[in-house]
Order: C-alpha cells, then sequence, then structure tokens
C-alpha cells in the first residue's frame, strides 16, 4: 500500500536535542556530552513516570526538571548556564537534511506532520525557528490528551488527523522506544538510526532502519 501521510517525531528526529548543549555548553567543559545526554534521558522518564502515575506536566516543565537533574548531577548546580541551556532547547538545530526531505515529499503530494510530546507552543516556535514549520501540514501535540508517548492515544491522534488507513501511514522517530510504539500500533515505522545504536524493542522485525531522514526519498513506496 502507497504511503498517503508521514508522522515525524521531532526531538531528536527533525530536530537535534544535543543542539543546546552544543550551543551553550561551554561552561560545562569536557561533562558537556554527558550532562547532555543525561539531560535528555531524565526528560524522557519524567513523561514515562508521569503517564504511568496518570499524571500530566508540561514537556517544558519537564525539560526544566531534568536539565536540573544533569546539571546538579554533574555538580553544575550554582554556575550552570540555565536560562541559555533552556532558550536554545527553545530554537533547536534542524538535522542538516530535514528541510529538503519534508519538502521533497510534500512535492509528492504526501501529507506531513509532526507527532510529539512537545506543548504546542514549544513546537509552533521551534518547528518555525528551525525553518520546517513551512513544510509541515500539522503540527500535532499530545498536550490535549495529557498522555506522553508510546501511549496508544497518541499514535491514534495521528491515524485520525491522517483520516488513512494506518497501513497507508509512516511514522518516522530516532527513537527507538518511540519507534517501537508506532510499530505496535500498526503504522508503517522507520526507525532513524543515526548513531548506529545496537536495535532493540524487536525494530529489526517490525521497522525499516535508515541511518537518516534524505532515506525517506523513495516514499511512496
Ligand atoms: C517527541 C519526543 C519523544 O518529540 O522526542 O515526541
Amino acid at each position: 500500500m502507497a504511503i498517503r501521510a508521514v508522522l515525524f517525531d521531532v526531538y531528536g528526529t527533525l530536530l537535534d536535542v544535543h543542539s543546546a548543549v552544543a550551543r551553550e555548553g561551554r561552561a560545562l567543559g569536557p561533562q558537556a556530552e554527558a550532562v547532555s545526554r543525561l539531560w535528555r534521558q531524565k526528560q524522557l522518564e519524567y513523561t514515562w513516570v508521569q503517564s504511568l502515575r496518570g499524571e500530566y506536566r508540561s514537556f517544558r516543565a519537564l525539560t526544566e526538571a531534568a536539565l536540573d537533574y544533569a546539571l546538579a548531577a554533574h555538580g553544575f548546580a550554582a554556575a550552570a548556564p540555565r536560562g541559555a541551556l533552556l532558550q536554545a532547547y527553545e530554537r533547536l538545530d534542524a538535522y542538516p537534511e530535514a528541510a529538503a526531505l519534508l519538502a521533497d515529499l510534500r512535492r509528492k503530494g504526501i501529507r506531513l506532520a509532526a507527532l510529539s510530546n512537545g506543548d504546542p507552543d514549544m513546537l509552533e516556535t521551534g518547528l518555525r525557528a528551525a525553518g520546517l514549520h513551512n513544510h509541515l501540514d500539522a503540527v500535532l501535540s499530545v498536550a490535549p490528551l495529557r498522555i506522553y508517548k508510546p501511549d496508544r492515544r497518541v499514535y491514534e491522534l495521528g491515524r485520525q488527523w491522517a483520516g488513512v488507513d494506518k497501513a497507508e501511514i509512516a511514522f518516522v522517530s530516532s527513537n527507538a522506544w518511540d519507534a517501537g510504539g508506532a510499530a505496535a500500533f500498526g503504522f508503517r515505522t522507520f526507525w532513524v538510526n543515526r548513531t548506529a545504536l545496537p536495535p532493540e524493542y524487536d525494530l529489526p522485525n517490525t521497522a525499516t532502519i535508515i541511518g537518516n531522514l534524505q532515506e525517506l526519498d523513495f516514499l511512496p513506496a
């Protein structure tokens, strides 16, 4: 079945979450990369814990709490460039191939949406700043559902927007746990494995593994 719509994860997939520390993390010295990784890991952990508890706090609030933890864990509590890092998180870099790929797919008549844990205003600002917003037909946030990925209701939100069969919808994420959730839901799933991480969540059997977004150029196969 040909693909008629593509849903993109945002953080880590279209936008490089490590570009905030790359831009504003000089004061973190040799620990910068470790802080950035822990910041991301804690941010995701907090989304899962909130959802399991049946609670919801905005993605921005969880992102701030995660940064505070990552800085404290590396001994930066007082002197850290907290404000600059949080500002940079609102304007992350796009991956270099993202805009051209979105434009190509759109020229082929495929409808495109972002489907993300991000707050609606974070997504609007971030995707605009990265030059990607104009290439998307819709920006879908989990916020109205008050639940985070990989809850099935989030993927269902994307399906409802697309208005076609799950098998005609491609879902693209560089987050293995997110790709696994989308594949279990029934989307044609593409896992963007940029750094050759070991496979998990049964993705070799349930998804197509690609190295960057440009490899999606063959759609709508
Ligand atoms: C998102 C997170 C999972 O954009 O990266 O939904």
